[in-house]
């Protein structure tokens, strides 16, 4: 069996964070970047990488020849129109499928999905992810392949929640959504060590599975403000925030994105999905097939975060 792992996305942050732990377990790490920033950005923790994108089916060849596993974390989150999600979360998806399904011995497939896809009709982003589970689903019978849906996922590196937790840390969390929401996390080194825990075993039946940190029937804001309180010693007062102030901005930034090719994460299909009252999932599905447990619920897997709070730094 061969050592090599191949990683898409390997300079967000989540890829970022798996390439590193693969490399601590002893894989050899080879990553596709888009740009030569990016392949200098990933120089500490990769064997080699390949400049390229996912549109491109000599850079995915390249990528993947070789390899025991791949990896893909690659896609958008950001954005304004629905080709953009489809050309890069569900096109791309379906290149690499289109590689691997080509080749004799094709390596494994995990996918990074998205808890977002189990309400498609929310987003754009939410449909295309969706229909990048439904690529594998009906295109990706000769592969292994499993596609994970992550809820919000936090930890070092990440950029996308570390302003609210610096909010946070200042005596104010802001709730966009309804008070009485719940929803799952998940911390980005858990999913690490479960993608580790599938390359090390030989068959998990091929499918699409949530994941989350075991914290069952997930957080309301008020846990997340108590857990960030506990770290930073001061009480945190919930404010919710009115949809209004939220819409004007959501609608501008889909007008800038559009004529100004922005990509901005306040959208109109964001703050449908932030607004949703249920993004509480389940580790029962992976339980069942894949040796692994979450380590790190939300107080600790914050303190292991940097960058938000100043007793932390
Ligand atoms: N973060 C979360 O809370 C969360 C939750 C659930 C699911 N997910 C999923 O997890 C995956 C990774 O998320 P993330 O938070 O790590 O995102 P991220 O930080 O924005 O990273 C996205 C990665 O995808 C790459 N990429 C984008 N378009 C590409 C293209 N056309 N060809 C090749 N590479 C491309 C980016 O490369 P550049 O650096 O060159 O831009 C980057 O490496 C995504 O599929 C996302 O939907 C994330």
């Amino acid at each position: 069996m061969s050592d090599q792992v191949a990683v898409t996305g390997a300079t967000g942050f989540i890829g970022r964070v798996v390439c590193r732990a693969l490399k601590a377990d002893g894989w050899r790490v080879r990553a596709l970047a888009r740009s030569v920033a990016g392949s200098r950005l990933l120089e500490p923790v990769v064997d080699e990488c390949i400049q390229g994108h996912l549109e491109d089916a000599d850079s995915l060849n390249a990528l993947v020849d070789g390899s025991h596993a791949v990896i893909h974390c690659a896609g958008t989150v950001r954005g304004v129109t629905q080709q953009h999600f489809e050309r890069v979360n569900v096109s791309g998806t379906e290149q690499l499928v289109t590689v691997l399904s080509s080749l004799q011995s094709p390596p494994k497939l995990l996918a990074l999905s998205s808890l977002a896809a189990r309400e498609p009709a929310l987003s754009f982003y939410a449909a295309s992810k969706r229909k990048a589970e439904k690529v594998l689903e009906q295109r990706a019978s000769r592969l292994d392949w499993v596609a994970l849906r992550p809820p919000a996922v936090y930890g070092p590196g990440d950029r996308e929640l570390l302003p609210l937790f610096r909010l946070m840390a200042r005596g104010v969390a802001p709730v966009p959504g309804r008070r009485d929401a719940r929803f799952s996390m998940i911390y980005v080194e858990d999913i690490a060590r479960l993608i580790i825990a599938w390359l090390r075993q030989d068959t998990v039946a091929s499918g699409v599975y949530s994941i989350h940190d075991g914290y069952s029937g997930g957080y309301a804001w008020d846990d997340v403000a108590a857990a960030v309180a506990g770290i930073c010693q001061h009480p945190v007062r919930l404010l919710p925030v009115p949809l209004a102030l939220l819409w004007l901005p959501a609608h501008l930034n889909r007008l800038a994105g559009r004529v100004a090719n922005y990509m901005p994460m306040l959208t109109p299909g964001k703050l449908r999905e932030l607004r949703h009252p249920d993004w509480v999932c389940d580790n029962r599905e992976i339980a069942a097939v894949l040796d692994w447990q979450p380590q790190v619920q939300l107080q600790e897997g914050l303190r292991r975060t940097p960058g938000w709070c100043p007793l932390l730094d």
